[in-house]
């Protein structure tokens, strides 16, 4: 093995994602040759690179730290080290979400539009780079989380039509502002996703393993921000229940009384007014949005309220969710597709190179555990038979 020189300046190598036995690094510039990383003096082939990759490294102890090294044709070309996550103690049940497809896209970026020169639109190959990604981690439900589309036009449609054809799994969905605009030649998001059998209701509740998962409407017609306290009553009748849930909308909720950046979401007062009413029907309670486009987690009482960023632009994710009797684990995981992950990575330049600092948040806000209020043992598992009502 080649030393490594005091002056030498390694290449970065990101720890995008942790679980509890495994964890996904991510590059952006390594040099071309077979890549391996040594994990305790434990070897793992990771395949080859050309230009920013991923790659996942497998059968890491659970709530440790341990040492990598990332070598390039057996030459040690990085090292980081990653704390893995505490296992869950109980049976999992997995699911996934992605949101901010953004169907009929062309460009990305505020004032110098990034364009792609792909065989395939980007939007496309990213969200079926996230949906296979998913489906190959166990997620058994994908809910999308809104802006499938641009404008809502009937071929940005047929292009979900394309995307949903390849996915083996159930699907719950809901619109964001951009499937609800309104312009000449839309489409009507409702219809769309209800001819589908993908959006019942604007409150739509599906039961997995016991746990309740809503999916709700959080858009205004016409405008780029969201609303809920309109469905307060019934959000909260979703979420009564002796069993953990997760709430989904398109619009994150306002962590402030005066919004400090865009996209407007939620008004706080609406959003804060929403989780603690839900909290006294249910202490155990998990919020997963999009919109933003970047990822965030915080904490409001006992609930958690996270936004995950978009399938398309930098970094290109999807987040698995990890359900057990004791607490939920998020990892937010970017797209592997060698192609959608080129793409993404391009998108790291847009808002004079902003974008990419902004954008990802903290390894901690992508991939955490958290533990429920309640103890809830296996008796989550007994519970597979029951009804979903709108589904
Ligand atoms: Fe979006
Ligand atoms: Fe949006």
């Amino acid at each position: 093995m080649a030393p490594i020189l005091p002056t030498t300046q390694l290449p970065s190598v990101d720890v995008f994602a942790i679980e509890d036995d495994a964890a996904q690094l991510t590059w952006r510039r390594l040099p071309g040759g077979q890549l391996t990383a040594l994990v305790e003096d434990q070897e793992q082939d990771l395949g080859a690179v050309h230009g920013p990759g991923a790659a996942d490294l497998r059968g890491l102890r659970p709530g440790t730290t341990q040492t990598i090294d990332v070598l390039v044709d057996g030459r040690v070309t990085a090292q980081t080290s990653v704390r893995t996550l505490p296992a869950a103690s109980t049976s999992a049940t997995k699911i996934a979400t992605i949101s901010d497809l953004h169907f009929g896209e062309t460009g990305f970026g505020l004032v110098k539009r990034i364009r792609d020169h792909g065989a395939d639109p980007y939007p496309l190959r990213c969200a079926q780079s996230a949906a296979r990604d998913a489906v190959a981690w166990g997620a058994e439900l994908l809910v999308i989380k809104g802006d499938i589309t641009c404008h809502s036009r009937p071929e940005e449609w047929e292009m979900f039509d394309e995307f949903l054809a390849d996915v083996p799994i159930p699907i719950m969905a809901i619109p964001g502002n951009h499937d609800v605009l309104g312009h000449l030649g839309s489409l009507d998001a409702t219809v769309e996703l209800q001819r589908r059998s993908l959006f019942p209701a604007p409150v739509t509740t599906r039961d997995i393993d016991g746990f309740r998962i809503v999916a709700v409407d959080s858009t205004v017609p016409g405008h780029s921000w969201g609303r809920v306290g309109r469905w307060r009553d019934e959000i909260r009748d979703a979420v009564d229940t002796d069993r953990p849930s997760m709430v989904f909308t398109h619009h994150h909720f306002e962590a402030r009384a005066l919004p400090w950046f865009w996209p407007l979401g939620v008004r706080y007062l609406d959003g804060t007014a929403l989780v603690d009413s839900l909290l006294e029907a249910n202490p155990d309670l998990f919020f997963s949005a999009g919109h933003t486009h970047r990822n965030r987690m915080r904490r409001h009482g006992s609930a958690v309220i996270t936004e995950v960023s978009s399938t398309k632009d930098y970094p290109g994710v999807w987040a698995g969710y990890v359900l057990s009797g004791t607490g939920i684990r998020q990892v937010v995981r970017r797209v592997s597709d060698p192609d959608s992950l080129r793409w993404t990575d391009r998108t790291h330049a847009a808002v004079g190179g902003i974008w990419g600092r902004w954008s990802p948040g903290q390894l901690h806000q992508r991939s955490f555990a958290h533990e429920w209020s309640r103890p809830y043992g296996e008796v989550l598992l007994e519970a597979q038979a029951w009804a979903s009502p709108n589904v």
